[in-house]
């Protein structure tokens, strides 16, 4: 773990308030997917954390939703201006070579740590399912992204608008994928879901965070069997095995 300040390489809008921020980092190899990053905003005393979507020689990419004060000065960084971020942060999924399909579970802003996994995967051979839920056709992002990795993409949509009416768990029940191995990032009734319908895999969790480095347990959640014992989602997370926590 380091601080680092470097300079955004790029930073555009992929929706009407999502933005694709890539970030010049010359130690990007040694980041996991799923791990996150904090970032200092000017004016701002803590710092945000947010997820890898893609790791790269040079750089790596974050993909943020504009919804405060913070996120919106974040969106306002352009090419070539100084960022600072201590990285990396967390456990990251683990990548298992033995597995030969498996299934990517998303949800609006929980996408794009699984963007890294797929690409891992497909790098690997594997057949890697994508499912993607959005609220709507308007909040849809990056699913070409996947398409061009070679992931069989589906998206569900909750209005209709884009793939199958309904959550997530139509699209997964639709395609009969509760077999597979599943990645999931998105929100927690989301996850909960997941964990109902899959036996074996990893849910990512988002959860406010001060320190960010395990220090202040002011982002703890409960173990699902041993109830006295916490984790903390910066330190021992974000990514935990299916069953492993309450939330
Ligand atoms: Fe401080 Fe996680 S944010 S321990």
């Amino acid at each position: 773990m380091e601080i680092v300040t470097s300079n955004v390489v790029s930073n555009h809008k992929l929706t009407e308030n999502i933005f694709e921020m890539k970030i010049a980092y010359e130690h990007s190899k040694k980041l996991q997917p799923g791990q996150f990053v904090q970032i200092k905003i000017p004016s701002k005393m803590l710092r945000r954390p947010i997820s890898i979507a893609s790791i790269e020689n040079d750089h790596f990419t974050i993909i943020f939703r504009c919804v405060g004060e913070g996120t919106t000065i974040l969106s306002q960084f352009q090419e070539g201006d100084s960022i600072d971020f201590i990285a990396p942060l967390g456990n990251g999924f683990p990548i298992h070579e033995e597995e030969k399909e498996i299934v990517c579970v998303g949800g609006g802003i929980g996408i794009p740590p699984l963007y890294e996994v797929c690409k891992q995967y497909r790098k690997l051979g594997s057949c890697v399912h994508v499912v993607l839920g959005f609220a709507n056709k308007e909040d849809a992002f990056y699913i070409e992204k996947f398409m061009e990795l070679g992931a069989k993409v589906s998206v569900a949509t909750m209005d209709g608008s884009l793939g199958v009416k309904g959550s997530v768990i139509d699209a997964i029940q639709q395609q009969q994928l509760t077999h597979l191995c599943v990645y999931s990032c998105g929100p927690t009734k989301m996850l909960a879901a997941v964990e109902d319908v899959f036996e074996k895999g990893y849910v990512s969790l988002e959860s406010r965070m001060a320190c960010g480095i395990g220090a202040c347990m002011g982002c703890t959640c409960r173990d699902k069997k041993e109830k006295e014992h916490y984790h903390r989602i910066c330190k021992e997370g974000p990514v935990f095995a299916l069953g492993k926590v309450e939330f």
